[in-house]
C-alpha cells in the first residue's frame, strides 16, 4: 500500500541546522528597526496617544508594506519600546469569525491577559498590543466573517490594536467601512545602504570579515527586503571567515533546489522508473550535476542498506558512461547516464518511500560554489593529491577529492596521516573542515603537528651528535654529459 504516513516531527528536527539568523537578528527596540523612519514616527506618535490615557481617534493601525520590510518586528518592537503586553494572532492561525471572534473577544475590550497569560485589568492601565499579521488573509468582506469581526473589535478596542497587511488596497476593496477606522501606516521598502549598515553590522558581532562590494550586492539583490538579505548573507557566510563578491555565486545556484528536488523525490520517493526518467526532459541540469544531487540524497533516502548498495551500483555505472563521455565527446552516452541514474537508481525500490525525507544541497557543488581564494585551494589540494596518486589533477580533483574530503572530517586518524603526508596548510586543512583556521579542531592539529616537529628534529640533532657524522650533501643529479 503506497500510504504516506508523516514522520515523527522531532525525527526531522535537525540539530545541524543552524539558527535563523533572521529570527536572532530581529529587532528589538523600534531603533533597531532599520529604515521607515516616517512610519516608525507615526507609530510611536499613536502609542504615546494609549500611554497618556488618551483613546485615540483610531485606535487601530494598519501597517502596509511588502514582505521583510520590518513591519511584524516594529509592531513587536513597538510593544517592547511601551512597555506593553503583545498578543499575537499569527499567519498560520485559522482566520474565520470564529477564530477572530476567540483572539480578539477575549481580550480586546476590556481586561487583557498579557503575552505570558497572565490576567492584566483595564484599570491597571497594562496595555497590551494586539497585532493581527497577514490581515490580507482573513476570511470575509463588508457584511460578513472575520473582517466584521475585526471591525467591531477595532470600534470598541481598549487595547491598542495593529493590523499588519501587504496589500492595503485588497483590504480596503473588501471592506471600506474596516479601512476607514484604521490609520494606515505604509512601510516603504528600506533603502540599500541602511541594509548595507545592518548587514556590516551583523558581520561584525559574528566576527566575519567582508568585502564592501559583497554586502552592497546582497542589498541590492534583496530590492528592500530586509529579511532576504540576511537570508542570502546567512547562506553566502556558511563555512566561511571572509564574505567576498565571488560567494554571491552560491546564491545564484540555491535557487535550483526548487527546481530540482521534485526531480530527486521522483527518482528517490517514488517508484515510477518511467517517470523518474521522465522528470528530467525538463530540467536544464547537466548529468553531472545532477549526479552528485542524487549521490547526495541517495542515502537520506535508502536506509535499507541493499536498496542503498544497488542505488550506488546504477550511480556508479552512470559515472562511467559520464567519463566516457568525457573522454570520447560522444554525448550520446549521456543517453544512459540520464536512464541509469533516474530510472535505473528509482527502480531498485520494491514500493514507494513512506514520509518526507528533506533533501540537500550537495556539499560538493556548494564548495566548487566558493570563492576563488577557496577555487585555488581546491586546486591546490587538487595537484597534492594528484601527485601523491600518480595521477592528473583534473582526475584529482573530479574522483578523489570527494571521498577524501569525507575521510578527512570523518576520521581523525586519517585526517593526522594527511596533514603530514600531503604537508597540508592550515587553510587546506580548514578548508577540508569547512571551517576557519582559527577553529580549535584545525590549530589543534598544528599545535600537535608542532610538537612532533621538535620532538622529530631534536632526535634527528641527537642522532647525528651520536653519530659524530657531519650532514651530507645529497648525491648531485648528474648530467647525460657526465654519464
Ligand atoms: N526594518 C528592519 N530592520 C531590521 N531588521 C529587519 C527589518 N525588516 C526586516 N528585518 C529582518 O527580517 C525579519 C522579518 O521581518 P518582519 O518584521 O517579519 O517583516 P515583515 O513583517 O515586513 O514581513 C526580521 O526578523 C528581521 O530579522
Ligand atoms: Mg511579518
Amino acid at each position: 500500500m503506497d500510504e504516506e504516513v508523516p514522520q515523527d516531527p522531532s525525527i526531522e528536527e535537525d540539530i545541524h541546522v543552524p539558527v535563523d539568523w533572521t529570527e536572532r537578528y530581529r529587532p528589538k527596540r523600534l531603533t533597531d528597526v532599520i529604515g521607515n523612519a516616517k512610519a516608525k514616527h507615526e507609530l510611536i506618535e499613536w502609542a504615546e496617544k494609549w500611554n497618556d490615557n488618551v483613546l485615540p481617534d483610531k485606535r487601530a493601525v494598519i501597517l502596509a508594506g511588502k514582505p521583510g520590510v520590518g513591519k511584524t518586528s516594529a509592531a513587536l518592537a513597538l510593544a517592547n519600546d511601551m512597555g506593553w503586553g503583545a498578543l499575537e494572532m499569527n499567519a498560520s492561525d485559522e482566520r474565520n469569525k470564529e477564530a477572530v471572534q476567540k483572539f480578539v473577544g477575549r481580550s480586546a475590550v476590556d481586561d487583557t491577559f498579557s503575552s505570558s497569560g497572565e490576567f492584566v485589568p483595564y484599570r491597571q492601565g497594562k496595555r497590551t498590543l494586539l497585532i493581527l499579521d497577514e490581515a490580507d488573509n482573513v476570511f470575509g468582506n463588508e457584511d460578513r466573517g472575520g473582517i466584521v469581526e475585526i471591525k467591531n473589535t477595532v470600534e470598541k478596542t481598549r487595547q491598542p490594536m495593529v493590523l499588519i497587511v501587504n496589500d492595503y488596497y485588497g483590504l480596503r476593496n473588501r471592506s471600506k467601512s474596516l479601512s476607514q477606522l484604521l490609520k494606515k501606516i505604509e512601510f516603504k521598502p528600506v533603502d540599500n545602504k541602511d541594509i548595507v549598515q545592518l548587514l556590516k553590522k551583523i558581520c561584525r558581532t559574528r566576527e566575519l570579515s567582508y568585502d564592501l562590494n559583497a554586502l552592497k550586492a546582497l542589498a541590492e539583490r534583496a530590492e528592500g527586503d530586509v529579511r532576504s538579505a540576511l537570508r542570502d548573507l546567512q547562506t553566502v557566510s556558511a563555512g566561511r571567515d571572509k564574505i567576498t563578491i565571488d560567494d554571491l555565486d552560491v546564491l545564484g545556484y540555491r535557487n535550483r533546489e526548487a527546481e530540482i528536488f521534485p526531480t530527486i523525490r521522483k527518482i528517490l520517493h517514488d517508484n515510477d522508473p518511467m517517470d523518474a526518467k521522465d522528470s528530467i526532459l525538463d530540467l536544464d541540469e547537466e548529468p553531472r550535476n545532477l549526479i552528485t544531487w542524487i549521490v547526495e540524497n541517495l542515502p537520506r533516502e535508502y536506509r535499507d542498506p541493499i536498496e542503498l548498495s544497488k542505488g550506488f551500483d546504477y550511480i556508479s555505472k552512470a559515472d562511467i558512461y559520464l567519463g566516457r563521455v568525457r573522454h570520447s565527446s560522444y554525448y550520446r552516452f549521456w543517453a544512459y547516464t540520464n536512464d541509469l541514474m533516474t530510472a535505473g537508481v528509482c527502480s531498485v525500490k520494491t514500493r514507494k518511500h513512506r514520509g518526507f525525507n528533506k533533501y540537500a544541497f550537495p556539499t560538493w557543488i556548494r564548495k566548487m560554489f566558493a570563492s576563488k581564494g577557496r577555487r585555488s585551494t581546491i586546486n591546490m589540494l587538487s595537484l597534492k593529491l594528484a601527485r601523491k596518486t600518480h595521477t592528473t589533477s583534473d582526475r584529482a580533483r573530479n574522483d578523489i577529492f570527494p571521498y577524501f574530503s569525507i575521510l578527512f572530517s570523518d576520521d581523525i586518524e586519517f585526517r593526522h596521516g594527511a596533514v603530514d603526508k600531503l604537508d597540508l596548510k592550515p587553510e587546506e586543512t580548514a578548508f577540508l573542515l569547512d571551517t576557519n583556521v582559527w577553529a580549535p579542531e584545525v590549530k589543534e592539529l598544528y599545535q600537535e603537528e608542532k610538537e612532533e616537529f621538535k620532538v622529530k628534529t631534536v632526535k634527528k640533532k641527537k642522532d647525528l651528535k651520536e653519530k659524530e657524522r657531519p650532514e651530507e650533501k645529497p648525491e648531485k643529479q648528474k648530467t647525460l654529459l657526465e654519464f
